[in-house]
Parts: structure tokens; C-alpha cells; sequence
């Protein structure tokens, strides 16, 4: 398999905060020699150019809009020729508002399906925010919800159907957010559900739910999803978060199951981490969703 892999180093969906050199901590532990020391073939592309921002944000809009919308459209074009290639891209955030863009892409190829690992719902939209922030809004945008103009962003909407979506360990929702999620047909595993169910049978009905009825599923991965002990360096921790070999676990099964059509991992904040603890620990991650095993 072939992999390109591709930084997008934004922080203004997140409204500034140190996310955006994700990219650069990320590769500075070594993922591309992790992965090519699995047999993998890689190429990274580099980043994408990103506006740098000095204004502050609009407040009658979603923080920096037309600048979330810009990296993502160019972001889709870019993700839709590799995935038009057949090959499988990388994507390394930045804030998690970059995801519209990466699913963007991958839905202009193929029907898709989404894993959405994370702390937060991130479906918020511009009602039920209360932050603006976009990063708290990427999967609502994704299924379809929301500001128009981000919603139609990549040309496909929605991007990826409600009941192809699942997310995976959420414990932080805001109040709107929380009855927007509850209503609408996604389907939520929370922190709760993997305590009393455990990791392995919450992962076999995430993959059963959207494996089967899509062409290839995008695993969004927000570093939040650990719990704040194993990924210090990310600019929105929860604590009760999965622990490192729940996080393992679950991207293996990932790979097993041979779904994996495109991939991010987003949130890093190297300015948060202790030492470059938390990019490591995203490239252990991508390698076993890509097929790292023990034996
Ligand atoms: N719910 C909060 C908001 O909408 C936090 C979102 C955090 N999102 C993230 N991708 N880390 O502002
Ligand atoms: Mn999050
Ligand atoms: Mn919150
Ligand atoms: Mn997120």
C-alpha cells in the first residue's frame, strides 16, 4: 500500500492555540521511517499553505470562516487525487476543522463512512456553539448541518450520511450540542458505553455498523480522545479519556478489518505537550491503524 502523507498546520479553527505545528512534531517523530519500516510505502507531500492570520475574528460568523473554508477546499482537491490514485492519505492537523476538507475529498471519490474518534461531539453548529470555534463543529458540517457555506465546502453534501457515522469515545458536549447529537441518526459510543462494554465490543459494532455499507471509511482522530496522562499536548483535554492500549486496540481492529480508505490525526499542541510525548504517541498510533502488529 501506498501511503502520502500531507500536514495542514491551522490553528484558527481552534482560534489560535499552538495546534498548528501538529505537523512538524508529528514528523519529527519519525512517522515516515516508522511507517516505511512496516514495508510501507510513503510520501510526504509536505504541507499546505495556510493563511496566517492577524485580525481578529469575526464575531457575527464561525471564527475565521472564509480561512477554514480556503485550506479546506484545497485540502479536497488534494485528497481526491490520491484517493483517485488508490492511494491512502494521511492527513496531519492542525485544528480538527481540517476533517471537512480530508472527508470533502474522499466523498468526491467514493461513498464513505466515518469513524470519529474524539472527547468532544464536535457537532456543534453556529446555533449551538458556544465557543464559535469550527473545531467544535466539523461533524455536524460533515453530515450535512450548519453553516451553508462550510456545509457545501468540497462540493459534496452531506459529505458523509448520519448512519454512516459513527463516534467513539465523546465525554464533553455542550448543552445544544448534546440534544442535536441525540437526535439526529449518528451513532454514539461514549466513554460510559466502552467502560461497561469494553473497547473490543464497541469497536466490532463501529466497524459492523459502517463497514459494510460504504466503499472505505475515514478514521478522524482526535488526540483528545486519550485521556489527558497519555496525550498531554492537545489544546482541549477531558480527563477520563481511553487509555493507551484502548487506543491501540481500537485501531488495530481498524486495520484488521481492512477498512481504512483515508486517515487524520488532529489536535496536537506541541506547546501543551511534556517533551514530544503526544506526537509520538500519534505515530504509534497511525502505524497500527495502518497494520502494525505485535507479532
Ligand atoms: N465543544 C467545544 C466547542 O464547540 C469544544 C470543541 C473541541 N473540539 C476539538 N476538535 N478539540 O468549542
Ligand atoms: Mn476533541
Ligand atoms: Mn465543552
Ligand atoms: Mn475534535
Amino acid at each position: 500500500m501506498e501511503v502520502k502523507v500531507l500536514g495542514v498546520p491551522t490553528d484558527f479553527g481552534a482560534n489560535r492555540r499552538g495546534v498548528d505545528m501538529g505537523p512538524s512534531a508529528i514528523r519529527y517523530a519519525n512517522l515516515v521511517s516508522s511507517l516505511e519500516d512496516m514495508d510501507l510505502v510513503v510520501d510526504d507531500l509536505g504541507d499546505i499553505r495556510v493563511p496566517v492570520i492577524n485580525n481578529e475574528a469575526n464575531k457575527e460568523e464561525a471564527k475565521f470562516l472564509s480561512q477554514v473554508i480556503d485550506v479546506c477546499q484545497e485540502l479536497a482537491l488534494i485528497v481526491s487525487k490520491i484517493a483517485k490514485q488508490d492511494k491512502l492519505p494521511v492527513i496531519l492537523g492542525g485544528d480538527h476543522s481540517i476533517t471537512i476538507g480530508s472527508v470533502a475529498g474522499m466523498a468526491q471519490v467514493k461513498e464513505m463512512g466515518l469513524i470519529w474518534f474524539d472527547a468532544h461531539g464536535d457537532f456543534n453548529t453556529l446555533k449551538t456553539s458556544e465557543s464559535g470555534n469550527i473545531h467544535g463543529m466539523p461533524l455536524a458540517t460533515i453530515v450535512g448541518r450548519g453553516v451553508k457555506e462550510l456545509v457545501e465546502c468540497g462540493g459534496i453534501t452531506p459529505k458523509v450520511k448520519e448512519k454512516n457515522t459513527v463516534i467513539v469515545g465523546v465525554r464533553d458536549l455542550d448543552k445544544e450540542e448534546r440534544q442535536l447529537l441525540k437526535e439526529s441518526e449518528v451513532t454514539v459510543f461514549t466513554m460510559d458505553d466502552i467502560d461497561r462494554l469494553g473497547i473490543y465490543k464497541v469497536m466490532s459494532q463501529a466497524i459492523r455498523i459502517i463497514g459494510s455499507q460504504t466503499a472505505g471509511v475515514h478514521i478522524s482522530f482526535d488526540l483528545d480522545v486519550l485521556d489527558p496522562l497519555e496525550a498531554p499536548g492537545v489544546g482541549t483535554p477531558v480527563k477520563g479519556g481511553l487509555t493507551y492500549r484502548e487506543a491501540h486496540l481500537a485501531l488495530e481492529m481498524i486495520a484488521e478489518a481492512n477498512i481504512v480508505a483515508s486517515l487524520d490525526l488532529v489536535e496536537v499542541n506541541p506547546i501543551l505537550d511534556q517533551g514530544n510525548q503526544t506526537a509520538e504517541l500519534a505515530v504509534e498510533l497511525i502505524a497500527s491503524a495502518l497494520g502494525k502488529r505485535i507479532l
